[in-house]
């Protein structure tokens, strides 16, 4: 029955009432905070420029930060390490005494509560900062990439993360990661597989955070092109085949279509990164004035679980919740 039967605003009519009807719910539970946790000498906390209230941290500063999501209600953090030294094996990325092992024993000695994900891959660790080893002519190599990579998913389940998150799009690499884990004995370590990781300019500031900007050319050749939807539901398939626990498509904003049919296609719980640049957007946009922080975050957050994620990764979480 059309108007005037149907009125759709007799629900929108008191704050209780469009409490009662609200589709998506946002809740601290549902949100991931990123850590950058940073080796050598610099001690306590080093601002990140391109993101705003998101510092480097050292390992004591980390386990503090963690203390805090806690605090706020935070089930998770995801861990990103920024090693001293960088080479062309990226072998900062496997080494068991490596900063991202290090933090992860820190976090979990102080706070065995919270879940610790690692971001497992090669581009913070190598000097020419690709997500994987180099050929000759400058390529990627698929397979041997594929060895270290598991091989630093064991060293992080080793020094105690909860769950891996490998996040460098070669192919093959989810049923390699869970192979490897269950040889070693972590047959309970979740896997969640960065599915469909796009070739974004929204990582700005992220690789500005972590060093990491390739020295050379760029990730087309393992990310995916922004262009390609079905694409990003046969990776989020054959990872769900190879034995992901949790899918995840990244960045969020620009993708929300492509979140809602992997959702649909994998019925499998589902991780959104809001990334580093979306980020830097909302802050740039707050900063000048143009809008108001607090309803665009929230309503941004919103969005992306509307859209079908279960989980969103988001330098907002610790404003989050205390909005909410
Ligand atoms: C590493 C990785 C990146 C991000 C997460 N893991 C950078 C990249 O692929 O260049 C980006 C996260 C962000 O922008 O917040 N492969």
């Amino acid at each position: 029955m059309p108007f005037p039967a149907t009125r759709l605003r007799r629900l929108r009519a008191t704050p209780v009432l469009r409490d009662l009807v609200r589709e998506t719910r946002l809740s601290p539970a549902d949100l991931v905070l990123p850590l950058f946790v940073e080796s050598g000498p610099r001690a306590g906390r080093t601002p990140i420029a391109s993101l705003p209230g998101i510092d480097r941290l050292s390992i004591s500063a980390a386990v503090q930060e963690a203390g805090e999501a806690v605090a706020l209600g935070l089930p998770a953090v995801l861990l990103f390490g920024i090693p001293e030294h960088k080479d062309a094996d990226g072998s900062g990325a496997y080494d068991d005494e490596g900063i991202v092992q290090l933090a992860t024993r820190a976090i979990k000695e102080a706070h065995p509560q919270l879940v610790v994900m690692t971001d497992v891959c090669l581009c913070e660790y190598t000097d020419h900062g690709h997500c994987g080893l180099l050929r000759a002519d400058g390529s990627v190599d698929n397979d041997s990439s594929v060895e270290l990579i598991a091989r630093t998913a064991v060293s992080h389940a080793r020094a105690g993360a909860d769950v891996v998150a490998p996040s460098d799009m070669m192919d093959g690499r989810i049923g390699a990661v869970r192979a490897a884990l269950d040889e070693e004995g972590f047959s309970d370590t979740p896997i969640v597989a960065y599915s469909a990781k796009f070739a974004s300019a929204f990582y700005g500031p992220f690789r500005d955070a972590a060093g990491s900007t390739p020295a050379f050319g760029d990730r087309r050749a393992y990310q995916m092109d922004p262009a390609n939807g079905d694409e990003a539901v046969r990776e989020a398939l054959l990872d769900v085949a190879e034995g992901a626990d949790v899918v995840m498509v990244k960045p969020a904003l620009a993708y929300l279509d492509v979140i809602r049919r992997v959702k649909d296609a994998t019925k499998l719980p589902v991780a959104a990164y809001n990334v580093s640049g979306e980020y830097a957007m909302i802050k740039a946009a707050a900063a000048a004035g143009a809008l108001d922080e607090r309803a665009a975050v929230l309503e941004t957050l919103t969005s992306i679980r509307r859209a079908g994620a279960d989980i969103v990764i988001t330098y907002h979480a610790k404003d989050a919740c205390q909005w909410l």
